[in-house]
């Protein structure tokens, strides 16, 4: 259960029991609270103070635990937690879209992937969750930020992958509804494309259509981009289809290449650029998705 709660609220096990106490003793304030403003109405005990009770310890609850929230810290959770249950009140809540990210590298991006979902769940604008990193590497750092993170991984299996069902079994009894592959090496399978049509965005490291495709990942696009004396690259953004980066494009930056750059140096200016780009147009595309 605890888990559960760090995962929804995006917090560590300290911040989750600072927040715990806050609803306790905010909780217990504001049933104080209440009895004493009770006492001075002069009404008896029965129906309508139980009545009017209830409707004061709902009104003065918001402002006891955002009260108690800032000796402990969680005043920011606190305020975007009762955004929250205001938008849900005035039916203006956001569905919360639950997404896969799938990694097979060090994960930077997955990283500010998540930074965004924290940001805008900070300030009680969820748009979407992680709820899942898939990676097909033991070792790849991605599954280090899940673990610190408190987000469920799933490790798949090439055979599986490729000539099973594509893992749609679990993904939809996780309740993935969205998959993200932010350095993905494998081609995703069929199975998987038909069960999330639409629903499967890519990043890749070049302006495609220009090297694109089998093989072309990471530094081997890098260097085959300074080996063409190519003046400028970048990032696209774009939907998956049954072809290797082909499937339409979202979002596409570019950035200059000089007669100096290396394939790390590349490397370093697009990983800004997919820093920079990357959770943003992951949120829009979402939200887009939502209003729908
Ligand atoms: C990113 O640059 C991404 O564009 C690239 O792998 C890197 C992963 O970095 N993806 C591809 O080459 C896919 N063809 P990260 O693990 O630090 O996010």
């Amino acid at each position: 259960m605890f888990k559960k709660l760090k995962q929804r609220w995006h917090v560590n096990a300290l911040n989750l029991v600072l927040i715990l106490f806050t609803f306790a003793i905010g909780g217990s304030l504001c049933g104080m609270a209440g009895r004493k403003l009770m006492a001075f109405t002069g009404i008896d005990q029965g129906f309508w103070w139980v009545f009017i009770y209830i409707i004061l310890v709902c009104l003065l609850w918001p402002f006891c635990v955002l009260m108690i929230s800032i000796p402990f810290g969680q005043y920011s959770f606190f305020i975007a937690y009762l955004k929250k249950i205001q938008a849900r009140m005035s039916g203006k809540r956001n569905k919360i879209i639950r997404v896969a990210i799938f990694a097979s590298g060090a994960g930077s991006n997955a990283q500010k992937i998540i930074e965004q979902m924290y940001l805008s769940a900070k300030k009680g604008e969820e748009v979407f969750r992680v709820d899942l990193i898939v990676s097909n590497k033991p070792d790849a750092g991605v599954l280090s930020i899940a673990a610190k993170n408190n987000i469920d991984t799933l490790l798949i299996d090439k055979e599986r992958f490729f000539r099973g069902d594509g893992y749609v079994a679990e993904l939809k009894k996780a309740g993935i509804q969205f998959i993200i592959l932010a350095g993905f090496l494998w081609k995703v399978p069929v199975s998987l494309i038909r069960a999330f049509p639409n629903k499967i965005v890519n990043i890749h490291p070049a302006l495609l259509p220009k090297y694109g495709g089998k093989g072309m990942y990471g530094d081997k696009v890098h260097a085959a981009i300074i080996a063409a004396g190519e003046k400028e690259s970048g990032i696209t953004i774009h939907y998956v289809d049954e072809l290797y980066d082909h499937g339409n494009i979202i979002f596409q930056a570019t950035c200059s290449v000089s007669e100096n750059d290396t394939p790390e140096t590349l490397a370093q200016k697009i990983h800004l650029l997919e820093h920079k780009h990357f959770p943003e147009v992951i949120e829009d595309l979402l939200k887009m998705q939502n209003s729908r």
